[in-house]
């Protein structure tokens, strides 16, 4: 049945206007004042903004990380997802070296496939670029859709590759239409640092940030856009948190290089004071790169306010505090690495960037969702409020203020990082290709209704 979203102030990256949306089927078909179709259902959002629905770049559900599995699969995630307004993830596909690329992505498929409850999207991490490899990721790109490949210049004997990967990819990725992504931080020095640490008898949570200072990532993140330029390929860095990283992108992009950078609604909201809470509780902060002296979260919001960085992902790698957490406790390299951040990036951004006068409410839905969908060719199909793009529409409220807690988050884990935070505004009700998912803040979505989506290869936005 046909549906109107009537009453609402329809917000995208350009503009904001009160109007009507007519959805039928799984598209948008009209957009207008007084929009009456017959038999259409009414949908009253008076009040309400209506925004275009999240699209997260950067999730890790059902993912191993360090002798365990995150907490979130595709069912719990992408349900937690949709109740924060995320319409579209992209999940990352892990590979290992000697595996065939393919069989990696249909692991991955299988991880997805009848649970997820929103569309997704996977990227391919390479592990190493050998003759086979270069050659498989021409099926990779064209076939599976899978535009967007990630290589890891840290996490040292499990993930890092080297700079002959990295550039190979990259070279391989401008023939193909693909665009790179970086964990950039440099593995070697962190590795060197952290068996210092641990020589030394530092074993805290707080040793983690420590041994993983802003320099590094600076350093990772200079290199990576400079073989990136020397391979006249496209380079985007996944999670950036701090000045030094910020100072080499808006470097490269002032020399005309195309790279692009994300960071995450924890730069932007905690810092490194929260690694020192008594009773391991520290743990809980733990991710690579690490949170940050508190100078940097405004250096991340100017960023993402004046274009130098472009999209806000979750990372969400979710692990609980009980069980998995505190696999770390007395060495802190066995903390698994990450936090369950998907339900909340959403709200955190509008609360912390608009409500609080930090972004436009247009750069909300530029960072939160346009953006990602454009360098991740998925736009104008996701991304937008536009005639003939998915109907994947968030009805979100922003008279409401609620506070933040694993009391009443629909992750499967038994903490939340931003536990207590007052944030302003709320998601009422949130469609995907013209159903609903969430419905008056109730769950009404399917297991297996997500759809996979192949991308379109990258294109400058
Ligand atoms: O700590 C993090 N970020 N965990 C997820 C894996 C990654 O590096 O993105
Ligand atoms: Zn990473
Ligand atoms: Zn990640």
């Amino acid at each position: 049945m046909a549906k109107i979203i009537r009453g609402g102030t329809m917000v995208t990256a350009a503009d904001t206007y009160q109007a009507d949306v007519l959805l039928e089927g799984e598209k948008i078909a009209a957009i207008g004042e007084g929009l009456d179709v017959s038999g259409a259902e009414v949908i009253d959002a008076a009040g309400c903004y209506v925004f275009p629905g999240g699209v997260d770049p950067h999730t890790h559900l059902d993912m191993p990380f360090g002798g365990t599995v995150t907490a979130d699969d595709f069912e719990t995630g992408t349900r937690a997802a949709a109740f924060g307004g995320t319409t579209t993830i992209i999940d990352f596909c892990l590979s290992t070296k000697g595996e065939p690329l393919r069989q990696a992505i249909a692991a991955w498929h299988q991880k997805a496939a009848n649970k997820a409850v929103i569309d997704y999207g996977f990227h391919l991490m390479v592990a190493e670029a050998n003759d086979q490899v270069l050659e498989e990721l021409q099926d990779v790109v064209q076939t599976e859709g899978i535009t967007s490949l990630k290589v890891f210049m840290a996490y040292k004997n499990v993930f890092q590759a080297d700079d002959e990967t990295l550039f190979k990819t990259l070279v391989r990725a401008r023939e193909l239409g693909a665009l790179v992504q970086v964990h950039a931080e440099n593995g070697d020095v962190i590795d060197y640092l952290t068996r210092q640490a641990l020589a030394a008898g530092n074993t805290d949570p707080i040793y983690h940030a420590r041994t993983r200072p802003p320099e590094a990532e600076g350093e990772a993140t200079g290199r990576a856009a400079a073989l990136a330029a020397l391979a006249d390929s496209q380079l985007y860095v996944v999670h950036v948190t701090c000045a030094e990283a910020v100072q080499q992108i808006a470097q490269a992009r002032e020399r005309g290089w195309k790279v692009y950078g994300e960071t995450c609604p924890q730069y932007l909201t905690l810092d490194i004071s929260c690694l020192e809470k008594p009773d391991f509780e520290g743990a809980k902060y733990v991710w690579s790169p690490p949170l940050r002296d508190k100078f940097h979260q405004e250096v991340l919001w100017n960023a993402l306010k004046s274009g130098i960085l472009q999209t806000v992902g979750s990372d969400q790698c979710s692990f609980n505090f009980r069980g998995q957490k505190d696999l770390g406790r007395g060495d802190f390299t066995k903390i698994p690495n990450g936090g369950p951040v998907i339900e909340d990036r959403f709200g955190l951004l509008y609360s912390e960037g608009v409500h609080a006068g930090r972004i436009s409410l247009n750069q909300f839905v530029d960072v939160v969702s346009t953006k990602a969908a454009k360098l991740f060719g998925l736009f104008p199909r996701k991304g937008t409020i536009a005639v003939g793009s998915d109907a994947d529409i968030v009805i979100f409220d922003p008279g409401i203020r609620r506070t933040i807690s694993a009391e009443t988050h629909h992750m499967n884990v038994d903490y939340n990082p931003f536990e207590g935070m007052e944030v302003q505004g709320e998601v009422v009700s949130v469609l995907s290709r013209g159903e609903y998912v969430v419905r008056d803040k109730q769950f009404v979505g399917h297991p297996g209704a997500g759809k996979y989506l192949k991308r379109e290869p990258f294109q400058r936005p």
